[in-house]
């Protein structure tokens, strides 16, 4: 078993790994070419599960740390995310912004009342522009200052350095899971939407010894646009985490 504990704080979510599952039928149906199984990361707790509480663990111990007393996020009006945020956030104790976007909508789709249920105070804009986007959760941050608040902004998808630590440790579980279970996965295929956890699971199955390929499905940003940004992570991390690792194998589909 591989550990590794990072020196950040951190503000305990999760209670333990997540399932990791076969899926015979699933293998069948491909002809039994491949062995799959499946890491259920939607059954973390907390609010429906979701990879991203992971992220939240380091993020939310940073907001503290720093004394935050608010966090402002952002992502697409269906984000998982920014519901895992509002849930963690409301647990620790914090205030929860959220500036969504996307194309206008008749009634506000789940997980935006889920949001709101969760007592986040959503900011809407139908842009679709990165710009506008950030100029607005700059705006929403601003204005918590000019009130005396003390907001702790989380990066689109919690993805950054500080989140990314989480995914190192799920590709770390996800090792130890696989050698206990008698599985050699030859690849791990995810969806890769800002790039974090892909960062994060490519450095962690590093420290832990397991040569699988991480082959990250785009999402939202295509291979060219997301490939920079994994690589700067998967260094980053790697250096946090004080291991080289070749940010050369960051493959698409
Ligand atoms: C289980 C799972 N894996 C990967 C991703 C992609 O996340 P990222 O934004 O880190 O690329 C998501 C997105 O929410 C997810 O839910």
């Amino acid at each position: 078993m591989t550990t590794w504990t990072p020196n950040l704080p951190r503000f305990p979510l999760l209670d333990g790994p997540s399932p990791f599952q076969p899926l015979p039928r699933f293998s069948a149906a491909l002809g039994d070419d491949a062995e799959i199984w499946v890491k259920r990361e939607d059954l973390l707790p907390i609010a429906f599960g979701g990879n991203k509480l992971r992220n939240l663990e380091f993020l939310i111990g940073a907001a503290l740390a720093e004394g935050a007393d608010a966090l402002v996020t952002s992502g697409r009006r269906w984000s998982n995310h920014c519901r895992l945020t509002a849930a963690a956030g409301a647990r620790a104790g914090l205030d929860v912004h959220l500036v969504l976007t996307g194309p206008p909508l008749d009634s506000p789709g789940p997980n935006q009342r889920l949001d709101e249920l969760l007592g986040a105070t959503v900011h809407v804009t139908t842009t679709a522009e990165r710009a506008d986007r950030e100029a607005l959760v700059a705006a929403v941050t601003d204005d918590l200052r000019t009130a005396g608040r003390r907001p702790y902004v989380i990066a689109v998808g919690g993805s950054g350095a500080v989140g990314g630590v989480g995914q190192v440790l799920a590709g770390l579980e996800l090792a130890d899971q696989a050698r206990e279970r008698g599985v050699s996965p030859s690849a791990v295929v995810l969806p890769s939407a800002t790039g974090g956890t892909q960062a994060g699971l490519l450095v962690g199955l590093e420290l832990a010894g397991l040569r699988a390929r991480v082959v990250g499905v785009t999402v939202a940003a295509t291979a060219a646009e997301l490939r920079p940004a994994v690589q700067m992570l998967v260094r980053d991390l790697g250096s946090l985490s004080g291991r080289v690792v070749d940010a050369g194998s960051v493959e698409f589909d």
